[in-house]
């Protein structure tokens, strides 16, 4: 099924459906980014966890259309964690680098880190703080704008030391490259929230879904890989996170899913933006880091009493 929304100037195609079978439908060569977190195979509600192969199977399907739709200057962005089985962890992007490259042709041009501050606690190995986004270009000629992207810079006074230019500023006034390494948190802590026991992780933009992505990371890559007007499609959009992040922008969107419960919370969300009440945290905004005065920021008496030692 497919369903068509055209709301106030907002372009969303929704596609309610088996992701192959949607991106099927879609003429070839038509959209500027791709861009997703794919089902990564470990159980979570919507999906039931297969052999590894015959998930990247499935995948690899998936690779071929979105080689077949994509413009000549497009780029693709696939963000991954692990797949676990039997306690190993199977990095998924070390699959998806084969997939996209070898399989497809595709060029890799950064594997982006998003750390990832909070989360379960391991007790057999290292608790997981990053997942990887791989960002590939069809060909060499590909939509790259920096600017909007910049970050400020750690030091703006810093200056040329030796030349011509010497004692002048040596830093963009626009800001700097952000990097590879990003730190976009998914869980925000908000300081009223510190204060109250029995914390809970909390973000402005959580729903219902189990693994959403937070729009400020969607925001950067539609930011810097495509222009105003350009489409971009998330083939397991979820809520609808990269869709949101691509209208906000004035880019068009087109959001699969095959599940009608994050469709319809897709709908509601983009309704939300367009009478200004969707909740979102605003791309750019500061980390919090606790004081030292809220109460789980500090050390339990308990700890620190000797008769419990
Ligand atoms: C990791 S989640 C993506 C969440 C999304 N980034 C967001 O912010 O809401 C993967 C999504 O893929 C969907 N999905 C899994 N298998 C699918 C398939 N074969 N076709 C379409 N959607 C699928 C799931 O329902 C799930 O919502």
């Amino acid at each position: 099924m497919v369903s068509d929304h055209y709301v106030e100037g907002y372009r969303l195609l929704l596609g309610l459906n088996d992701s192959l079978q949607f991106l099927k439908t879609i003429p070839s060569n038509s959209i500027k980014l791709i861009v997703t977190s794919p089902p990564y195979n470990i159980g979570k509600v919507y999906e039931e966890k297969v052999k590894l192969n015959e998930y990247l199977d499935y995948q690899e399907e998936i690779a071929k259309e979105c080689s077949r739709i994509l413009k000549e200057d497009g780029n693709l962005a696939w963000e991954v964690g692990n797949f676990v089985y039997k306690k190993e962890i199977f990095p998924l992007d070390f699959f998806f680098y084969k997939i996209f490259k070898e399989d497809n042709g595709f060029k890799l041009r950064n594997r982006i880190i998003w750390r990832i501050e909070h989360g379960l606690h391991a007790s057999l190995r290292f608790s997981g703080r990053y997942e990887t986004i791989l960002w590939f270009t069809k060909t060499d000629n590909y939509t790259f704008n920096l600017d909007p992207v910049r970050v400020p810079q750690k030091y703006p006074g810093k200056t040329y030391y030796k030349g011509e230019k010497r004692g002048k500023p040596s830093c963009n006034p626009l800001g700097k490259n952000p990097g590879d390494v990003w730190d976009i948190v998914l869980q925000d802590w908000e300081e009223q929230i510190w204060n109250i026991p029995n914390v809970k992780a909390n973000h402005p933009e959580k729903t219902i879904h189990p693994a959403q992505f937070p729009i400020e990371l969607v925001q950067r890559l539609i930011l810097a890989l495509t222009n105003e007007e350009d489409i971009v499609l998330d083939p397991f959009g979820g809520v609808g996170s990269s869709a949101l992040g691509a209208l906000l922008l004035n880019r068009k969107a087109i959001s699969i899913d095959k599940e009608k419960e994050y469709i319809d919370i897709t709908l509601e969300r983009v309704k939300a933006m367009i009478n200004g009440t969707l909740k979102i945290r605003k791309i750019g905004t500061k980390i919090y880091t606790p004081t030292g005065r809220e109460k789980v920021s500090q050390i339990p008496k308990e700890w620190t009493n000797n008769e419990n030692n």
